[in-house]
């Protein structure tokens, strides 16, 4: 018996570190899946495969003791089979469109879409019930997430979120995201880490921050609603100056936000920062010119569409 889910990357618009201090963030899924397939076999084993490396382990492993970015599957599996007797072992294969540790959510796509195919060869599961599997999952290597990345990998489409949960941003903007890549790989949660040891040192400076960005996010909410996209671009640019105030930015970063303002309507950093990659918000009438302008200065650089769907099985 075999079962297979996909589910998309993300790009946080606005909020990123600051959603994990209890404020609102604004994610799109995008264009660029992980795809998973999980199959039922008679040996008691799990056994994972991926272009980034194997794991095969037996059952009823300490967690805490497995260390590998694949860890999440072996928790999956792991926990699901021992809920149940039909089933002896799991292998899982995985293949990803998204680049790895980058900012573009391709460990919580991983766990959504890791949930989706695992649950699959057992009894039949809501969205939200593959969604708390996929949040405990990713909890494997990253403790403190805000549940935000998994939350649009499953849902799709753009939404606001906060701890206590989400609500989709019906409209549907006419923008594109031109993606430039650092290729300075980063740990999400290092770099959270990092942005906790800011907050507190500076608590009264970081509380002002998450108030201001507080109020960004709501003018965000009515910008999308006239979908007024050079307004947006300035809310783009005012969020990357509060990132770089909590330091996750670096030099590259900021010559590459240097190059993406140039001729975009706004560009920042997304997701964990200290690497990884920076978005510019562009429409068809200077997605090209953006583009044209990362390449030319040797960066790789592509643009993404926004996914609707979230989470596939099939
Ligand atoms: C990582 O994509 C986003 C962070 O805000 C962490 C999180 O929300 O869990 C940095």
């Amino acid at each position: 018996m075999k079962s297979k889910s996909s589910a998309p990357g993300k790009v946080i618009l606005f909020g990123e570190h600051f959603v994990v201090h209890g404020i609102k963030a604004v994610l799109c899924a995008i264009n660029k899946r992980v795809f998973v397939t999980a199959e039922a076999i008679d040996e008691e084993k799990i056994s994972i495969k991926s272009n980034i490396g194997d794991l095969e382990l037996d059952k009823n492993k300490n967690i805490d003791e497995i260390n590998s970015p694949l860890k999440p599957f072996y928790f999956l599996a792991d926990k699901l089979l021992k809920e149940q007797s039909e089933i002896e072992g799991i292998k899982i294969s995985i293949k990803s469109e998204i680049p790895l540790g980058v900012g573009l959510g391709s460990s919580s796509a991983c766990c959504v879409a890791g949930a989706g195919a695992i649950s699959g060869l057992f009894s039949e599961k809501t969205k939200d019930e593959i969604l708390e599997l996929a949040i405990d999952a990713e909890k494997t290597i990253f403790k403190n997430t805000s549940g935000a990345d998994c939350t649009v990998s499953t849902h799709g489409g753009i939404m606001v979120y906060d701890k206590t949960g989400f609500t989709k941003i019906e409209s549907e903007p006419n923008f594109q995201l031109v993606i430039s890549n650092s290729n300075i790989e980063h740990s999400t949660e290092k770099v959270v880490a990092e942005v906790q040891k800011f907050k507190d040192k500076n608590e009264t400076e970081f509380a002002e921050l998450c108030s201001k960005e507080s109020e960004l996010i709501e003018s965000v909410l009515r910008i999308f609603k006239k979908n007024e996209i050079k307004e947006l671009g300035e809310k783009v640019i005012e969020n990357q100056k509060f990132l770089e105030i909590i330091g996750i930015s670096n030099d590259t970063l900021r010559e590459m936000v240097k190059v993406g303002n140039k001729t975009s309507f706004g560009s920042k950093i997304t997701g964990a920062g200290g690497g990884g990659c920076i978005f510019s918000l562009a429409n068809e009438e200077n997605a090209e010119e953006t583009l044209k302008e990362f390449k030319n200065k040797n960066y790789e650089c592509f643009s993404v569409k926004i996914d609707f769907k979230g989470l596939d099985t099939f």
